[in-house]
């Protein structure tokens, strides 16, 4: 990571929770932070959470003492946009009613919204644009396939994926922030090493810094848990980490915040 830039860990809790669990986990992560640190936290920390839950969440955020009595401060981020603002979209949600729900930060591209809803670059570029409209960080996650990069395309496809985003948006790229999730170590439990990681980084790091968004912080997800957090956070383009089955639970994630913070209070 860099300290130019900012820092996130995101969870993704894909399509898990309940009105009972979310609160336990977020209470969870409250009371794991405070056993951890009495500082607040030097990256900004986010759940991303499924669309019903969102205001349960914000609200509870809010309120719960388990929360409000430690130092950090938890973001609220959706798992997708429509990329129309309202109308006629039947089980769309837009980007200012996420915003009302209390959300800063919403994902778009999700591999798994690409592969199960058919979701192109186009649609994706399209969604981004839609979220910066409402004052939402949209978190566009780019990645290859296995059989991607076993033939060599890695870095070509994940160009592709993001320069359709920073293509449409212009100046506007400059305000998001950009997951590289390989597909093949999303749920797997198969990470990417930190100099595969880094590598698609730095890629990527290059395209944005093209677009004038060199800015724009760029988070590895797939498969990152407490015990390989450390390592991936410490590549120089890693800026934070967007993390499904860890962020599910609380421990696991505070560790994971807990690495991005010593990481970033340094000195190394
Ligand atoms: P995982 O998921 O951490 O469970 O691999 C990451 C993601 O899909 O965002």
């Amino acid at each position: 990571m860099n300290p130019n830039r900012p820092t996130i860990i995101a969870g993704n809790w894909k399509m898990n929770g309940s009105r009972a669990a979310n609160a336990a986990l977020l209470d969870g992560i409250g009371q794991a932070w405070s056993a951890l640190a009495h500082q607040a936290p030097s990256c900004q920390v986010l759940v991303c959470a499924p669309t019903v839950y969102l205001s349960q969440i914000s609200e509870h955020i809010q309120s719960s003492v388990q929360i409000k009595s430690t130092s950090i401060a938890i973001h609220l981020g959706a798992q997708d946009v429509s990329t129309q603002s309202s109308g006629a979209y039947t089980g769309e949600c837009a980007a200012g009613m996420l915003k009302e729900a209390g959300c800063s930060h919403v994902i778009v591209g999700h591999s798994e919204r690409r592969q199960y809803h058919g979701e192109t670059d186009t649609t994706v570029a399209a969604k981004a644009k839609a979220a910066l409209a409402q004052g939402l960080q949209p978190i566009v996650c780019v990645g290859e396939t296995l059989a991607q990069r076993d033939a060599g395309q890695a870095i070509t496809v994940v160009s592709a994926q993001l320069k359709a985003v920073t293509d449409l948006l212009q100046t506007d790229a400059a305000r998001i922030a950009v997951a590289y999730e390989p597909v093949w170590a999303i749920g797997t439990g198969r990470t990417a090493s930190p100099e595969q990681a880094q590598e698609i980084h730095a890629a990527l790091r290059n395209a944005l810094t093209s677009a004038r968004a060199a800015g724009v912080p760029i988070l590895y997800g797939g498969s990152m848990n407490a015990a390989n957090a450390q390592a991936l956070l410490s590549q120089p383009d890693i800026d934070g980490g967007l993390i499904g089955g860890a962020s599910l639970k609380p421990a696991d994630f505070t560790q994971i915040i807990s690495a991005a913070h010593a990481l970033r209070a340094g000195p190394h």
